[in-house]
């Protein structure tokens, strides 16, 4: 007879077999199996209490939600017909995003007009999904100095939203001609050696990093804030930060590193290049970054186009480092190779010479 609730039990086939007794242990590395005193003083002497700074590092990194707007891609003078002055018309609608980066005066970068920190973002914000670092800038003043110990010690301090607004989206439009005043000359290469062969040296492969405006979101009680968000220029991959060209002249800085000499003669090129194809109006100064990228452009435009009351660009483009152009820049191997004029005087501001640019430019900077 067949018991209810054994019947299961009774019609099953061979039971599968018990698991092992055996103990799967966690893996764990290789490592010497006796540590002597001596080597465990070494080790156990360190583990007190840190100090007052290294705990203040808990506190350095600051964390911004924000609104983030990036910068268009920026490619030919066509597509800077379209803006206007404007900062809309240089970026694209805002994403959010989350920023981190460390605001420790020791680790802050600075220049005279702005300070950089590093961090990372999420999302990645530009070209490689995988990359989330970025460098967060601010313009500053630096504060008289703040009592620390017994001494005054001088501080950068950011600057108001409102300046920073003001100062930033004007970053974000040198940025967009830097783009377009680079990508010229690449274009002017490609072309020039489709016609002549390629040069007996290589050419230097630069270009401007992309960037975003982040406006922080608000918080209760504090200010809200603006930051101009870059591609870091990571020292392991790019070098060490270095200025190629000033924007006070167009004389390329000497280096004895070969390959930096190089990048600085190629980058003067760029500008004689530019200074040709726009018919004497614009070229790009004050280069600067890596070993590809470069950032922080000023544009020097001809005071021609400065109406009254209304300079062009940031406050670094000073008509006589344009007017002084001509006398500064002295042609170099690439100049000679790809046949830049040195007639100037018989530029004809109307003539073939500008390829096209010369309405472009007088609609984009048009007020
Ligand atoms: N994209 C970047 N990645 C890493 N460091 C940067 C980047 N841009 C600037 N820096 C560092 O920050 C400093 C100040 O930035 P910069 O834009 O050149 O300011 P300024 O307008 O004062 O010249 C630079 O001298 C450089 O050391
Ligand atoms: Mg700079
Ligand atoms: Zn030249």
């Amino acid at each position: 007879m067949i018991v209810a609730g054994s019947s299961k039990h009774a019609l099953e086939g061979p039971s599968t077999p018990p698991p092992s007794k055996k103990a799967c242990l966690p893996v764990s590395p290789e490592s010497p199996e006796q540590w002597s005193r001596q080597q465990m003083n070494s080790v156990l002497t360190k583990q007190t209490h840190a100090t007052a700074g290294q705990l203040g590092a808990l506190f350095k990194n600051k964390i911004v939600n924000a609104a983030v707007y990036p910068l268009k891609k920026f490619e030919h003078m066509n597509d800077l017909v379209a803006t206007s002055r404007d900062w809309r018309t240089f970026c694209n609608p805002a994403r959010v995003a989350i920023l981190m980066f460390n605001t420790d005066p020791k680790h802050q970068m600075s220049g005279s007009f702005k300070m950089a920190s590093i961090g990372e973002s999420n999302p990645a914000l530009f070209k490689d999904p995988k990359n989330f670092d970025i460098c967060v800038k601010q313009t500053f003043y630096v504060s008289k100095g703040f009592k620390i110990g017994g001494s005054t010690v001088p501080a950068n301090i950011a600057h108001d939203a409102r300046a920073q607004a003001k100062s930033l989206t004007m970053e974000v439009r040198c940025l967009a001609w830097g783009h377009v005043l680079l990508y010229m000359v690449y274009t002017f290469i490609r072309r020039f050696i489709r016609e002549h062969g390629e040069p007996p040296f290589p050419i230097p492969q630069m270009r401007f990093v992309e960037a975003c405006l982040a406006s922080q979101q608000e918080v209760a009680g504090a200010q809200q804030d603006l930051f101009l968000i870059e591609e870091r220029i990571h020292p392991d991959v790019e070098g060490k930060f270095r200025k190629y060209i000033n924007n006070g002249a167009a004389i390329p800085t000497a280096f004895r590193n070969a390959e930096d000499q190089e990048r600085a003669q190629f980058l003067a090129f760029t500008q004689h290049v530019q200074y040709w194809k726009t018919t004497k109006t614009v070229f790009v100064g004050d280069y600067q970054g890596g070993n590809t990228l470069l950032t922080d452009p000023q544009i020097m435009s001809s005071p021609e186009f400065m109406a009254a009351g209304h300079h062009l660009f940031a406050d670094g483009n000073v008509a006589t480092g344009f007017e002084s152009f001509e006398i500064d820049h002295v042609c170099n191997k690439f100049c000679q190779f790809f046949q830049l004029r040195t007639d100037y005087n018989n530029w004809n501001v109307e003539d073939d010479a500008s390829g096209g640019f010369t309405k472009a430019m007088s609609i984009s900077v048009g007020i």
